[in-house]
């Protein structure tokens, strides 16, 4: 049948949220189109991307909502939220200061989201290890006294993307 493939069983929302330049539009753009871009702009406002999977043979719409890690930049935070199922909370990993922001990140969408949403901690940027100022075993400590899955990645060398989206879809699933 010519529609066949496009039958959607399931719609997730998903939200990213974190710092600016942690390098949530390029996680996004890297897990929707394989793209990547070094001079990347900082987001202003809202975006939203998609991409279709299967999981178990369903067939699943993924929404991933991008927004400003700047203040002045953002949009009204409860429309944000409203609906999502997921959430990547992403800092970098040569940037002490965006991880120890993600408790205050972390209290904005427990203000917001539903109680029931599915949260993974992202660390980004590990292609840049000889820059490091978060050590991994303070984001597992952190990850799991929160309830949190955690991960790291790399944008620019496509590292672990796929398995973060994975992770959080099969979990909201
Ligand atoms: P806002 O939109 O301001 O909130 O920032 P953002 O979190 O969306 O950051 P963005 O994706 O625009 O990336 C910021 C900068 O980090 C850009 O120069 C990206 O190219 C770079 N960047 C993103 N991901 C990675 C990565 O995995 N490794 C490296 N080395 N650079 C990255
Ligand atoms: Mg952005």
């Amino acid at each position: 049948r010519g529609d066949f493939n496009s039958k959607i069983d399931y719609v997730f929302k998903i939200v990213l949220i974190g710092d600016s330049a942690v390098g949530k539009s390029q996680l996004l753009a890297r897990y929707a189109r394989n793209e990547f871009s070094l001079d990347s702009k900082a987001t202003i406002g809202v975006e939203f991307q998609t991409r279709t999977l299967e999981i178990d043979r369903k067939t699943v719409k993924a929404q991933i909502w991008d927004t400003a890690g700047q203040e002045r930049y953002r949009a009204v935070t409860s429309a944000y939220y409203r609906g999502a199922m997921g959430a990547m909370l992403v800092y970098d990993i040569t940037n002490r200061q965006s991880f120890d922001h993600m408790a205050r990140w972390l209290d904005e969408l427990r203000g917001h989201a539903d109680k029931n949403i599915v949260i993974m901690l992202i660390g980004n940027k590990s292609d840049l290890g000889t820059l490091r100022a978060v050590p991994v075993d303070d984001a597992k400590e952190f990850a799991q006294r929160e309830n949190l899955f955690f991960m790291e990645t790399s944008a620019l060398e496509a590292t672990n993307v796929e398995p973060a989206f994975l992770n959080i879809m099969s979990e909201i699933y």
